[in-house]
């Protein structure tokens, strides 16, 4: 087996919380007026809050926004993004996500997250998957986020394991970048693996399965 262990991004890949995302600014730009739609929310994938922030202004033309303007709106786009997180279980953790991740473990393998969410211990711990990862790499402890390696690199760090011997699992074109430019190995879902941004592009994550046995 190649690898030792799988560091997973969170949204979009253990649960679908890139929807609630997606809604969350919907709103927040329906609201000031700004166009905004799925092609760019896709833009949006693996980037931090305010960088998120910044794409989407990019179709923004009223007046000049302060920094403390823009921080005002990123707030307000986590304040209703947090409403709907409030409302996740366990229940929301998926048959597949939790069937892959216990075969991955009964493997012997590593389980890790590499997430930019400032807001991955809160889901964690609402899909009950507060203690079950060996090692949380997220929001809080980056500097720079993904396309930038930072995320995964710290993941690797925490777990003591050579990046060689991780394989990222990501649905964002900046997360398999991230991944590769961290010398890690990459399979893609959903956005991703549509670019074809991966070693391998899955439809379904049980395929994690067949690929650490290869
Ligand atoms: C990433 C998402 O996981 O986290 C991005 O793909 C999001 O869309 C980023 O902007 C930051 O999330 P949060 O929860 O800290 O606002
Ligand atoms: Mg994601």
């Amino acid at each position: 087996m190649q690898f030792q262990a799988i560091i997973f991004d969170l949204d979009g890949v253990i649960c679908f919380t890139d929807e609630y995302h997606y809604r969350a600014w919907k709103a927040m730009a329906d609201d000031m007026g700004i166009p905004f739609d799925r092609t760019v929310n896709n833009r949006l994938r693996g980037v931090s809050r305010m960088a998120s922030l910044d794409i989407i202004l990019e179709k923004y033309t009223g007046p000049a926004l302060s920094q403390e303007e823009k921080e005002k709106l990123a707030q307000r786009k986590n304040d209703i993004y947090r409403e709907s997180l409030q409302e996740m279980s366990p229940a929301d953790l998926s048959a597949e996500v939790k069937e892959t991740l216990e075969g991955l473990r009964d493997l012997g393998l590593k389980l890790a997250i590499g997430s930019s969410s400032k807001n991955t211990p809160f889901i964690l711990g609402q899909i009950g998957l507060k203690d079950f990862f060996d090692a949380v790499s997220d929001g809080n402890n980056i500097t720079r986020s993904k396309p930038d390696p930072e995320v995964f690199v710290k993941a690797a760090q925490m777990l003591g394991i050579a990046p060689e011997a991780c394989l990222v699992v990501e649905d964002a074109v900046s997360g398999a970048q991230a991944g590769h430019a961290g010398g890690m190995k990459v399979a893609c879902l959903g956005d991703a693996a549509m670019n074809q941004a991966g070693d391998w592009n899955m439809q379904s994550i049980r395929e994690l399965l067949d690929i650490v046995k290869e």
